[in-house]
């Protein structure tokens, strides 16, 4: 059985769709615990499911988040699922973890990816330049911000009604299809 740690800083539904997954099909992984960056809804959803919970404060700890969760991860899981976690990992964290740390983002990469694109700033951005097609991505955790080796993605089209409010909730529909879909091929890929 292969352990994995999700990562998260909001209201965890990709969190949720992991832990769906798990109790409705025979998965090869369980969540070994649920870190967080602060407080978050994403925890009491964890806590609901009896999964391990931790938060590590980001202002609290600034820099040194990485070296924290490093130091408590150890090697105890095999994968590192960041699921809306707005904390940026260090080279060391990555390095030592190559091919087993990876993140949902919720826009088709390379497009709207980089430092300070999160959140409804994405949605926004794809509105205010008329895509005709949005989605999400997951993909490796590299050295850089959202720069690693994509995984796999699913698209949603922008329609002319919609706003950067309706086309988030779109693609978070595929994020939920996407992620657990995505998870178990990076651990076949371990095995
Ligand atoms: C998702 O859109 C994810 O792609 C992004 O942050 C959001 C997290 O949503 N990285 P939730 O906390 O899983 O509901």
């Amino acid at each position: 059985m292969f352990k994995i740690a999700v990562l998260i800083s909001g209201g965890g539904s990709n969190l949720q769709s992991i832990i769906d997954t798990i109790s409705a099909s025979k998965v090869g992984y369980e969540i070994t615990c649920v870190i967080a960056d602060r407080k978050c809804y994403g925890i009491e959803r964890a806590e609901k499911n009896n999964i391990k919970t931790k938060i590590f404060d980001r202002k609290i700890l600034k820099k040194d988040i990485s070296k924290k969760i490093d130091e408590y991860l150890g090697n105890k899981v095999d994968l590192v699922v960041l699921a809306g976690f707005l904390s940026i990992l260090d080279e060391n964290f990555i390095n030592k973890r190559k091919g087993r740390v990876i993140n949902i983002h919720p826009s088709l990469l390379p497009k709207f990816g980089g430092s300070g694109m999160f959140g409804m700033r994405i949605h926004r951005a794809v509105i205010e330049t008329k895509e005709y097609e949005s989605g999400c991505t997951v993909h490796y955790v590299d050295a850089g911000v959202d720069t690693g080796e994509i995984i796999e993605q699913r698209k949603v089209k922008v329609e002319a009604e919609d706003t950067a409010e309706t086309l988030q909730k779109k693609v978070l529909v595929e994020e939920h299809k996407l992620l657990p879909k995505a998870i178990e091929q990076v651990l076949n890929n371990l095995r």
